[in-house]
């Protein structure tokens, strides 16, 4: 589903690559959670996958067009498919849930027709399906604003649900929760990618979560994929591979769990 092929990104003014030589190939259906400190590249990696940042060098496929070196058009068309959910929720504070999930279409109309607001009825009744999907159902009128942050993030999952995508992916999908609505959020978008073979790529930064929640493990340390297997196979060695000798890596697994 993913193909990833020696991908490089550097940022402006950086003399220092923010992922290097990435290889990677991640199968349909997959669940797989990127871990590693702060900086180590997670996010980088994530936005290059759907090209929200170009990569320096290397390709990337998604179910085997290259995303990364195409016109814009073909990339928004591939994009498409690609659900992201991030941290901080990025949704319509003054929009209501229903509009927020509505938007989540976008893709697959025209864009006039959308600056009209000229959504299909089919369009009303996915955005109503994947509402309801994730518990908001008593909550399709109201504006976001009013909402917690796990309605918020049920808000955005919904919006990406409503693209249909087969991949989604989720950068610190949990990180502005509390422990149980993590785990709320987290059996929600696992069980609903498993229900619909969406292939999930999630970057989080608690151990004990990232080995219950993922079926494959990707640790990265400055930029570069030093561990990719099961987490069963985690070992301490691998962790402080990852974490680095630091004394405050146990942390990443006793937060919260
Ligand atoms: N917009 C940017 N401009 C310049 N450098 C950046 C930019 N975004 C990230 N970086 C750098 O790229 C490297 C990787 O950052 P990235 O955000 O991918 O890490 P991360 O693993 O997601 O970290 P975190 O866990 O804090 O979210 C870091 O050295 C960071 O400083
Ligand atoms: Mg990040």
């Amino acid at each position: 589903m993913i193909k990833i092929k020696k991908l490089n990104h550097i940022y402006k003014n950086r003399t220092e690559n923010a992922v290097k030589n990435i290889n990677l190939h991640i199968k349909k259906g997959e669940n797989v959670v990127i871990i590693g400190s702060s900086g180590s590249g997670k996010s980088t990696l994530l936005k290059c996958i759907n090209r929200l940042i170009e990569s320096t060098s290397g390709s990337v496929l998604i179910d085997n067009q290259n995303i990364s070196n195409c016109h814009q058009k073909k990339a928004e068309k591939i994009r498409a498919n690609i659900g992201m959910i991030f941290q901080n929720f990025n949704i319509l504070e003054r929009e209501t849930v229903f509009h927020n999930v509505l938007n989540g279409r976008l893709s697959y109309n025209n864009h006039w027709k959308t600056i009209f607001g000229k959504f299909s009825k089919e369009d009303h009744d996915i955005a109503k399906e994947c509402i309801s999907r994730v518990g908001l159902h008593e909550y399709m009128y109201e504006h976001t604003m009013n909402l917690s942050g796990g309605q918020k993030q049920r808000v955005a999952i919904a919006r990406v649900l409503s693209q249909q995508p087969s991949v989604i992916l989720a950068d610190e999908p949990v990180s502005n929760l509390d422990p149980k609505l993590m785990k709320e959020i987290m059996d929600l978008l696992k069980n609903i990618c498993v229900e619909k073979g969406i292939t999930l790529v999630t970057s989080l930064h608690f151990l004990n979560f990232a080995k219950k929640y993922g079926s494959r493990i990707i640790g990265m340390r400055d930029g570069k994929i030093v561990f990719d297997d099961k987490p069963e196979n985690l070992t301490e060695k691998d962790i402080v591979d990852i974490y680095g000798k630091t004394k405050d890596w146990y942390l990443y697994g006793k937060a919260g769990f």
